[in-house]
């Protein structure tokens, strides 16, 4: 179908940072684990599309107004993947205008906000060309999983899982789902904040890192790692049991850099100050009684952890005893979020 006029949509999806991570993949961009993660507030993108008709279709894509071709090889080829399903890209021109609230380069990952809105961006705007059917979320989801594995849980507010375990029916491989628990009120204002330790791009990619799972000596450990962990985080986040989410979320991402570690080729991606402040946050945890715990992501960036009642307390102990390890003192505050939101008037 080919429309005299242009087609327009704009979404603002949220980051999401994962408990129980996705480490390992198989084709196409199917996770060999469950993760289960949480969306954020602050971190978030929004993306604007414009379709018009053009035979040879083709893309542009601006970030923050200018126009960017670093992203180009990744829009492609999530393009090619997904336009069985949206056969609007093969006969449209697309122009996709993006910007992030999460300021640039500080080493925070953007691919799981940035694949989310392009993912309800296109299929909004393949409904908009046949409106029998509302927007399916799972379907939306499977989208974004093709652009980047995290993607698929950014598609929901709050907590989410992915991934297949065949104790929970709905679950999947190939879409999240909002977590199958009632979350206790505790986490459902939990704070990440991100203690920046260093900016620069990581020398070893996600992707990189996914494909070193395929040959790993501790493999098969891994995964029934992460089914363990992923059934039990549920029931952590169901009954509000913060000592044992504590030591589940530490114990998943030390997993996560261990694997890399062991890979072959191993590789580290944590740095000094790294380390530094997971000792603080573990002293400070011990010391005050203050349930405050860490994660990671692939980087050398620390998520520090906790609920919202130790706010105060927290905050004044970060700016005295973590701020100074920061690179420019640089920390990112941000919470439990809510889902994707359509944006009218854009
Ligand atoms: C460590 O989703 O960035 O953050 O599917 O190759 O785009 P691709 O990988 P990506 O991997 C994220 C890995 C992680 C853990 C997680 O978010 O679950």
């Amino acid at each position: 179908m080919q429309y005299s006029n242009e087609l327009t949509t704009t979404w603002q999806t949220p980051s999401n940072i994962a408990i129980v991570k996705y480490w390992g993949k198989r084709e196409v961009q199917e996770p060999v684990n469950p993760s289960i993660s949480f969306s954020l507030s602050a971190a978030r993108t929004t993306t604007k599309i414009t379709i018009s008709p053009r035979e040879e279709g083709g893309f542009l894509f601006l970030l923050d107004g200018k126009e960017t071709t670093g992203f180009d090889t990744k829009i492609k080829k999530f393009l090619e993947l997904v336009q069985g399903r949206l056969p609007i890209i093969k006969n449209h021109f697309l122009k996709i205008e993006s910007s992030n609230t999460f300021p640039h380069s500080t080493g925070i990952a953007s691919s799981a906000s940035s694949m989310s809105a392009l993912a309800f961006c296109l299929a909004d705007l393949q409904q908009q060309t046949n409106r029998k059917h509302p927007l399916n979320i799972s379907e939306v989801s499977s989208l974004a999983r093709l652009g980047s594995g995290s993607a698929a849980r950014s598609v929901f507010g709050g907590w989410n899982l992915w991934g297949r375990l065949s104790e929970i029916p709905e679950s999947s491989d190939h879409y999240a789902i909002p977590a199958p628990v009632s979350v206790a009120p505790v986490f459902q204002t939990f704070h990440d904040d991100i203690l920046i330790v260093n900016s620069t791009t990581k020398p070893v990619s996600s992707s990189a890192g996914h494909a070193l799972m395929n040959n790993h000596p501790f493999r098969d450990g891994r995964i029934n790692q992460a089914h363990t962990n992923a059934l039990n985080l549920l029931k952590h986040l169901e009954t509000g049991n913060l000592d044992a989410f504590i030591e589940l979320a530490e114990s998943e991402a030390l997993s996560l850099h261990a694997l890399m570690m062991s890979s072959s080729p191993s590789y580290t991606l944590l740095q000094p100050n790294s380390l530094i402040l997971i000792e603080k946050i573990r002293e400070f945890r011990k010391t005050n009684d203050i349930p405050v715990c860490f994660t990671m992501d692939a980087g050398p960036n620390i998520h520090l952890l906790y609920p919202h009642e130790f706010s105060e307390k927290v905050k004044e102990w970060q700016e005295r005893q973590l701020k100074p390890l920061c690179e420019e003192g640089r920390i990112i505050r941000d919470f439990v979020g809510k889902g994707p939101q359509k944006i009218i008037n854009s």
